[in-house]
């Protein structure tokens, strides 16, 4: 076994892990306890998840690409733009780049804004849009990443 490209590979799946897990936590489990909760509470919620969350899912997001590169050029098989465009692992390859950039910047530039505003909303009816905005940006990402979990599975079988 190349030691190198198993722990990578560990390495890759661990933060993917973490990184998707917290959309799927978040969509199936948070938000349907959030909007059960008095306006006070989700503000509270807001306000302290927010910057906690920010880090964590920057900080995972940045691992599972940066270790997804590795895992296709460094060790993989993805060592020229003709292996990239010409052949379907190339593709695939490319095409879950492109989608987990999407979403790590959907994530910081969309989502994350979202939850900060929930504590921001100065009458219940804003704040109720705003805890409804974080669940539908949530699950739109939820999206992106059964997207990405797709092209792993092809690359599996294409490799
Ligand atoms: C949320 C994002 C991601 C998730 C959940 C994810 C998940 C996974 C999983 C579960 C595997 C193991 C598949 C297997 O061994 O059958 C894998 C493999 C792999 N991932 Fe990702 N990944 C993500 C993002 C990326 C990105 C952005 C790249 C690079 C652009 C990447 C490149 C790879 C490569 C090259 C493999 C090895 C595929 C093979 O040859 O079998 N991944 N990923």
């Amino acid at each position: 076994m190349d030691w190198l490209t198993a722990i990578t590979h560990w390495l890759h799946v661990l933060f993917a892990i973490f990184w998707f897990g917290s959309t799927l936590f978040t969509d199936f489990v948070l938000m349907p306890a959030v909007m059960q909760m008095s306006p006070g509470a989700q503000r509270e919620l807001g306000q302290r998840i927010g910057p906690i969350a920010e880090r964590a899912e920057t900080a995972a997001g940045v691992a599972t690409i940066v270790l997804g590169v590795i895992l296709g050029t460094v060790v993989g098989p993805v060592q020229s733009v003709t292996f990239l465009l010409g052949t379907a692992y190339g593709l695939t390859w490319l095409v879950s780049l492109v989608l987990a950039l999407a979403v790590f910047a959907f994530g910081a530039r969309v989502l994350t804004p979202a939850v900060a505003a929930i504590p921001r909303a100065t009458t219940p009816d804003e704040q109720a849009a705003a805890v409804a905005r974080v669940r539908l940006y949530s699950l739109l990402q939820l999206v992106g990443f059964l997207l990405i979990l797709t092209t792993m599975v092809l690359m599996h079988f294409e490799g």
